[in-house]
This record gives C-alpha cells, sequence and structure tokens, in this order.
C-alpha cells in the first residue's frame, strides 16, 4: 500500500541533499513524495537554524500542522534539521501534535522511527551527534527521481569545527566529520552513469576534508578533486563553502590544472574590518583575505569570487561598516548574499555586548545590497560580446523557445533554440545582453 510523504525543505544544500535521502529511505518505506500536506500521510519538515528568521519560518509551519493532525490522528509529523538538533525534546513538549524530532545525523533511522511512530504513537527524539559517527554509504535512486537535473550535490563531509561566534552550525551539526573518498566516488560514478553532468561537492567546511582522518593514509581536498576529476562522464564539478583561513596553495594549483573544476569561488568574508573579523573568531584579517583573491585571481584569471556578509555584528561600528563597504569596492564580486546579524542560542556572540539597533542593520543591509547590485550588473554588463560555454539545464521559465543554462563562472545564460535540447549538453553562446540578474544570449551555429 503506498502512503504520502510531503516534504519541506529550508536552509542551505546540505539540507536539500538530506532531504533527497530521506525521501529515498522512506521510499523503501512505499512513501510516495506528494506536492500536498493536507494529503500526506507523513510530513517532514527539514529545518535550518543559520538565522533567527529561518527558524522562525519553521515555527509557524509546523504550529499550522496542528489542524491536519486533528483531522488525522494516523498522520506522522517529524521536524529534521537544525532546529531539531537545536530544540530536541523541547520541540515535542512545545508543539503535542508532533511526532518525532530528528537531529542531521541520525536521518537515516528515520524509517524505522517514523514506523514506530505509526504503529505504536512513539513520540520519540533522536539528537544524538557523535564526533565518530561513520556516514553510511548511500547511492541515491535515480528512477523515478525528484528532478531530472543534470546537476547534483554530494555531500563530502558534515559538520564544522571553526566555531565562529554567531554560528549555529558546530551546535546543530557537530564536528567535522569526513565521507570516506571510495563512498563519494561511488556516488559520483552513479550519478555520472544516470546522466547527471555536474556535480557540487558540499561541506560546510570543504578544505579541512580529510584532517579528521590520521595522516599518512589521508585523502586530502585536493587529492578528491582528483579523483572526481577522473570520471569521465562528469563534465563540470563545484564545490561550497570554503574557509578563506583553510584555502591552501595546493587547492589553488588545482583551479589552474583541473580543466572540469569550474572558475567559480564562494568565499565568505562576512566582514570588512579587521577588529569585527576577530571578534568572529575568523581567524584570518582583511589584508589576509585579499591575497588570497588576488592569489586565487592570479591562478584562474576569469574567476567570479561571490561572498556571503553579515551587517551588524555586535560592537559594528559606523568605520568598521564603512571597511565592508569598501571590501566590496577592492573586491567586486560576482554577487554577494548579505544578512542582518542575528542571535543564535550556544553561539557565543549572542552574549556580545553592544548589540547594534535593528533600524542601523536595515539601514546598512539595504546600502551594501543597493551598492552590489550595482557592481554585479557592471561585471554581467561588461561581459556582453563574449562567447560562453553554456549547460542546458532545461526550458527557461520565460515564454517561448528560451533555453536556460550556466556558464562555468554559474552565471544563468537563456537563449533561444528551436531544436529539442536536452539537459546536460554544453553549447557555445554568444552573450547579447545582459538582464537583472541573467545574461540573454544567441547560440553559435
Ligand atoms: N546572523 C546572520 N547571518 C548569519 N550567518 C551565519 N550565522 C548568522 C547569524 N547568526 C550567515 C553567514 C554565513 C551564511 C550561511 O549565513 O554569512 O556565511
Ligand atoms: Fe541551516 Fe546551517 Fe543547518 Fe544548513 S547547516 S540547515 S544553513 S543551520
Amino acid at each position: 500500500m503506498n502512503r504520502n510523504l510531503y516534504i519541506e525543505t529550508f536552509g542551505c544544500q546540505m539540507n536539500e541533499r538530506d532531504s533527497e535521502i530521506m525521501a529515498q529511505l522512506l521510499g523503501e518505506d512505499y512513501y510516495l513524495e506528494t506536492s500536498s500536506p493536507e494529503e500526506a500521510d507523513c510530513i517532514v519538515v527539514n529545518t535550518c537554524s543559520i538565522r533567527g528568521k529561518a527558524a522562525q519560518k519553521a515555527y509557524s509551519l509546523l504550529g499550522g500542522y496542528r489542524t491536519l493532525k486533528e483531522r488525522n490522528p494516523d498522520l506522522v509529523i517529524a521536524v529534521t534539521g537544525c532546529v531539531a538538533q537545536q530544540d530536541g525534546a523541547g520541540l515535542l513538549a512545545r508543539m503535542p501534535h508532533l511526532d518525532l524530532v530528528v537531529g542531521p545525523q541520525n536521518i537515516y533511522r528515520l524509517p524505522e522511527l517514523v514506523r514506530a511512530a505509526r504503529d505504536r504513537a512513539a513520540r520519540t527524539t533522536a539528537v544524538e551527534l557523535s564526533p565518530t559517527f561513520a556516514i553510511p554509504a548511500f547511492l541515491p535512486k535515480m528512477e523515478g527521481n525528484r528532478q531530472s537535473s543534470p546537476k547534483r550535490f554530494v555531500t563530502i563531509m558534515q559538520g564544522c569545527n571553526n566555531f565562529c561566534t554567531y554560528c549555529v552550525v558546530p551546535h546543530t551539526r557537530g564536528r567535522e566529520i569526513s565521507r570516506r573518498p571510495e563512498d563519494i566516488i561511488d556516488e559520483v560514478r552513479h550519478l555520472a552513469d544516470h546522466g547527471v553532468r555536474e556535480i557540487t561537492l558540499l561541506g560546510q567546511n570543504v578544505n579541512s576534508y580529510g584532517l579528521d582522518q590520521p595522516a599518512g593514509n589521508r585523502t586530502t581536498f585536493p587529492d578528491l578533486l582528483r579523483l572526481v576529476a577522473q570520471e569521465a562522464g562528469i563534465s563540470r564539478i563545484r564545490f561550497t563553502t570554503s574557509h578563506p583561513k583553510d584555502l591552501s596553495p595546493e587547492l589553488m594549483v588545482c583551479l589552474g590544472q583541473i580543466n572540469k573544476l569550474c572558475p567559480h569561488f564562494h568565499l565568505p568574508v562576512q566582514s570588512g574590518s579587521d577588529r569585527i573579523l576577530a571578534r568572529m573568531n575568523r581567524k584570518y584579517t582583511r589584508a589576509a583575505y585579499l591575497e588570497k583573491v588576488a592569489a586565487l585571481r592570479q591562478a584562474c584569471p576569469e574567476i567570479a569570487i561571490t561572498t556571503d556578509i553579515i551587517v551588524g555584528f555586535p560592537g559594528e561600528s559606523e568605520g568598521d561598516f564603512e571597511q565592508t563597504m569598501e571590501l566590496l569596492e577592492l573586491v567586486r564580486y560576482d554577487s554577494a548574499f548579505s544578512f542582518k546579524y542575528s542571535d543564535r542560542p550556544k553561539a557565543a556572540a549572542a552574549d556580545f555586548p553592544d548589540k547594534v539597533a535593528e533600524e542601523v542593520k536595515s539601514a546598512r543591509l539595504a546600502r551594501l545590497q543597493a551598492r552590489q547590485e550595482e557592481i554585479s550588473q557592471e561585471i554581467i554588463r561588461e561581459l556582453v560580446g563574449k562567447t560562453v560555454e553554456v549547460m542546458v539545464e532545461g526550458k527557461s521559465k520565460a515564454a517561448g523557445d528560451q533555453w536556460s543554462g550556466r556558464t562555468p563562472e554559474n552565471r544563468i545564460v537563456n537563449f533561444s533554440c528551436d531544436r529539442q535540447l536536452h539537459p546536460g549538453q554544453l553549447l557555445r553562446v554568444i552573450l547579447e545582453e545582459a538582464c537583472r540578474h541573467s545574461l540573454r544570449g544567441r547560440l553559435v551555429s
């Protein structure tokens, strides 16, 4: 008998990948995904806790499911992800209509937990976080897939050891644990055999991949990149996220040497002020960061660099913020994700003095985003007239015969073509026009 499963995912790519894994595991128990929570026999809310707003969204969604549970007492509702890890049993106490609270390291137990919830109405919290946890080998099921995309995420490690003072992740995902390289390669090969052409390797801090393994018998991140690049079916490799302090010369060498490695680097800076960087426990200075940016550009001149920035960290003065604004001019990021600082449970900065007023944070964020928007526009306008390689992703959302794909730098390109194209195909496109966050072009015949 088939049952309906509804999954809602918040947060990062790691969470998206975890949701796929949960869908597949529950699929083995005859749960098929539905797009309507009203029809579901099981609801999974995979939550994010990175900022106050993300966690708030999860709480309000969960609160709304109370009426569904009242209408259908057999409905199983599971909370997974970082809010689950952070709040644990507190969530069950606070919301009596929830059945399961499952942390990121425990998602492999979900089928067993859901079965128990269904059969015995057992309400359970599974939030153990072990530093010696071995991530199970797991091959994604490709038939009846969630998405028929030529791009997939492959998690290479979990957790984080850095303890930036604003960040909840070390508390919700635990210490760094690397997957076995052979498991990663098996997964990549399996994906390639099923038509996947682009892989994004995921970790909170990919540069420290393998460092949790004994020295001497260790596959480092550059080693892993070379192994993945040997997989013939894969034409593009990306990765995220890198901590600037760990961006090594060996990794820079890879950028110049591995053709499949895309010239795009996401290098979160967080602030342009040394004083704030120190309070954030980032372990690099503005000058050291700028040196890494220069070295990246030297290794790979066409590289697109993107970043994350927090405004209004406790103690951030006008002067500190000006230094962040100035950094935008010095680096000229392709794009930047920027956020107002928010206190997170257990993160050290929650107890720091000199909190910045909400209006000040909002004003700084608006100023920063407006300037970055201009820079991003200037950068893509300069590309008009160039010919680029585009990997086809599918029909563009715009009407007509428009197709959509991405350049190696991860820029979106829309172009017309009256032929049928297939996802994963590589084409040459001449860029003709810069739009707001994308480019329009014409196929080179
Ligand atoms: N407040 C605001 N932004 C945060 N980030 C992480 N923690 C916080 C916080 N407490 C941002 C950082 C990080 C991105 C994923 O989210 O910029 O790189
Ligand atoms: Fe959110 Fe971070 Fe957890 Fe991802 S790891 S879900 S971004 S809190």
